[in-house]
Order: structure tokens, then sequence, then C-alpha cells
């Protein structure tokens, strides 16, 4: 049991950070999750709040809006402790030629300004504290740059690189690091982009990973100096594959591809 340990978790109404949610919860952890989708986030938090007795708070947070972004720091700041913060809110846009560009914005505020933000806002305390971790969701898109991913890709990248620079400086520390580079996930987030769930299993079908194992796998390997986490081999080998194909090569390959 984790005893007076806290967890913040931003993202949590479904999917990965549902799963990270419970998995904490069972662990003795205190939580407070986020969510826009008030109804179901409040729900899933009396649930594990009955089953397993731990606090969870929740904030209703839109991330990329800058004034509730802010009240989401002051909630953390007013927690006993933060032991763990993982930022996994995020969402896909596909589409950036003829797109809204007002989306992609969202998409940078959300991914990047936010994850920099709430890490800045912990991390301070976290050195004090000699011990802490932060997990950074990105997805292997960060090392797949393609037609469709645009904005997704590139925001994906920078948290990877983020991590990493971070890790540099908190090493010594006590702090672990974690980007998360998952591959094709079972929740909430194709529906979201208007896609049918077994329509883009057929279209991409290596990889699918449940939420559940997804944080599962990560929380294990917090503790080990694999900054940089991919789970499931599939996934591992296609990001081996990619990062070492010539450009000359992927570029062609992926040109007529969408997510
Ligand atoms: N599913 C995949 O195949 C996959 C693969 C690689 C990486 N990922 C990454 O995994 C993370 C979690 O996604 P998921 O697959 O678990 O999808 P999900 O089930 O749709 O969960 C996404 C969570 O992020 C929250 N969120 C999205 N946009 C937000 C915004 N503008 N402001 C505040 N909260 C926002 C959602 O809140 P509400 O639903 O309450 O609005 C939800 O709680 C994301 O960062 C995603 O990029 C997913």
């Amino acid at each position: 049991m984790n005893k007076n340990r806290t967890a913040v978790i931003t993202g949590a109404t479904s999917g990965i950070g549902a799963a990270f949610a419970r998995i904490l919860a069972q662990q003795g952890y205190d939580l407070l999750i986020t969510g826009r989708r008030k109804e179901k986030i409040c729900a899933f938090a009396d649930e594990l709040m009955a089953k397993y007795g731990v606090t969870v708070k929740v904030s209703i947070v839109e991330l990329s809006d800058d004034s509730q972004l802010e009240r989401l720091i002051e909630e953390i700041r007013a927690l006993p402790d933060v032991s763990l913060l993982i930022n996994n809110a995020g969402f896909g846009k596909a589409g950036f030629v003829a797109g809204d560009v007002d989306r992609h914005l969202q998409m940078l505020r959300v991914h990047v300004f936010a994850a920099v933000r709430l890490t800045q806002s912990v991390v301070g305390r976290m050195i004090a504290a000699e011990q802490g971790a932060i997990i950074n969701v990105a997805s292997v898109a960060a090392f797949f740059p393609m037609p469709g991913s645009v904005t997704y890709s590139a925001t994906k990248r920078f948290l990877v690189t983020f991590t990493e620079a971070l890790h540099t400086e908190l090493m010594t520390h006590g702090i672990h690091m974690q980007v998360l580079c998952p591959g094709m996930t079972r929740t909430d987030f194709h529906g979201k982009m208007g896609k049918e769930g077994q329509d883009i299993e057929n279209r991409y079908p290596l990889g699918w990973m449940s939420p559940d194992k997804v944080a599962e796998l990560s929380l294990k390997r917090l503790d080990s100096h694999r900054v940089v986490y991919v789970p499931g081999v599939m996934n591992k080998f296609l990001v081996r594959i990619v990062s070492k194909m010539p450009r000359c090569l992927y570029y062609p390959l992926v040109s007529r591809m969408r997510t």
C-alpha cells in the first residue's frame, strides 16, 4: 500500500488514463483525476472510492483553456502530496492542409503547453521531497511522421524530447521520468475521431493492446532506467524498423497512408 501518496492523472475519463487510475487506486494511491465528461468521470471516481477506499478528487478541466489550467494547478498545489503526475489527456485530429487550424492549436495546448505547465508546477515539490515520478503519454506516432498525423506526431515527439531532457536534469534527484509511447490501443480515442473500432483495426491490424495492459506495463517499468517506453513487442519492432529506415524509403512508403 502507498499510504498518503497522491497521483494526478489528466484525461482519466476513459481509456489509458482510467486504466492508470484503477491500478493506482488498487495500490492505495489517493487520486486527483481530470476530464470533461462530468457525469462519466464522477461516476468512475465514486466507483474507485467505494471499491478501494481511497480519496478520488475530480477536476473538470478543458486543458487548452489557460484559466481552467491555472485552476487545476491551484488544486494540485493544495494537495498534501504529489508523488506521481501522469500527463495523459490527448486527442487525435486527422488532416492538416484543409483542416481547422484552431483544432491543431488546441492540440498544441493540450499535448504540449498543459504538459509543460503541469510538470513545472510539481517538479520543485518533488525535488524537495527527493522522490516522485512523471509519466508523459506520447505515442508511437512520435516516431512515425505521416500524413493525417502532422500535428499529432509533432506534439508527441515534443513529449519524447522534453521527457528525456528533463530526465537528465532530474535523475540525480530521485525522480523517475517516463515517456510512454503506446501503439494502437482500444479506447474512446478513435471513436471520437469518427472512426469505427472494427474499421480501424482492419486498416491497422498490428499491435493493438488494451488500455489496462498499457498502463500496467508502464507502471511496472517506471522504476527502471527506460525513459522512453514503448509497450508491446510489435510496437517496439515497428519503432525500431522505422527509426532505422532510410528517409528516402520511408517518405514514399507512408505518403499514401492516412490515419
Ligand atoms: N488510443 C490509442 O490508440 C492511443 C495510442 C497512442 C497514444 N494515445 C494517447 O493516449 C492518451 C489517452 O488517450 P486514450 O486513447 O485513452 O483516449 P480517450 O479514451 O479518448 O481518453 C482521452 C482523455 O483525454 C481527455 N481529453 C481530451 N482532450 C482534452 C482536452 N482538450 N482537455 C481536457 N481533457 C481532454 C478526455 O477527456 P473527456 O473524454 O472527458 O473529454 C479523456 O479523459 C492520449 O494522450 C493519446 O494521444 C492513444
